[in-house]
């Protein structure tokens, strides 16, 4: 097999753990510098007030409901020009494609937008594709929290079908499973939980 390159080994761990276990975790799939620069970013518009309470649901049953999450997010154009969200954007564009060529996915769009986890947030037990638009493949969330440690919280947990497992929001970590698949939660956060949520669509 040819010599894979840095991103496509990344990809490959992601690939790997969905077939293999349902769920993939994939440490440093941004770099330390890049995760800082995303977080730096995000931090920005959060204090800017760009962001807005998240709600569940879609369309005209979207509503918010804060006694099942607690977070906010923003929206990223894949359009942006922005050179740090362009740098993410093609990033992400490039393992869609990947998965397409190796997997024959057939995914085509996606969708991206940061999230903040206040102090005492959450987000309860959900799936991420929708009772009537089941586009959303494959849930891609990547964690900009340098320093977390267990007692800080914010764990996402996976209800898997014979287990549930704990993931912490360590920066630079990517975690990936399929959206109609697996039950999550976002533990309750004891600090400020940043990251950046995506869906791979068709
Ligand atoms: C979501 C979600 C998990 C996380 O935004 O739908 O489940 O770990 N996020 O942030
Ligand atoms: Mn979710």
């Amino acid at each position: 097999m040819a010599v894979l390159t840095e991103n496509e080994q990344k990809f490959e761990t992601l690939i790997d753990g969905i077939v293999n276990q349902h769920y993939a975790i994939c440490d440093h799939f941004i770099s330390t510098e890049f995760a800082e620069a995303l977080k730096n970013q995000l931090l920005t518009k959060f204090v800017a007030n760009k962001f807005s309470q998240a709600s569940v649901g879609q369309g005209a049953a979207q509503k918010q409901h804060l006694e099942i999450r607690s977070d906010s997010i923003l929206w990223i154009e894949n359009d942006s020009l922005d050179p740090l969200e362009r740098k993410y954007l093609n990033f992400v564009g490039e393992f869609m494609q990947y998965m397409n060529l190796t997997c024959f996915t057939g995914l085509n769009d996606f969708e991206l937008h940061y999230a903040c986890y206040p102090e005492g947030s959450f987000y309860r037990k959900h799936v991420d594709s929708f009772a009537n638009d089941k586009s959303r493949q494959y849930s891609l969330i990547v964690y900009l929290n340098p320093d977390w440690t267990a007692s800080d919280g914010g764990q996402l947990k996976l209800y898997l079908d014979d287990k549930t497992v704990e993931i912490s929001p360590v920066s630079g970590r990517a975690v990936c499973f399929p959206s109609h698949l697996i039950p999550h939660e976002v533990a309750n956060s004891n600090k400020k939980r940043l990251s950046l949520t995506g869906w791979l669509k068709k």
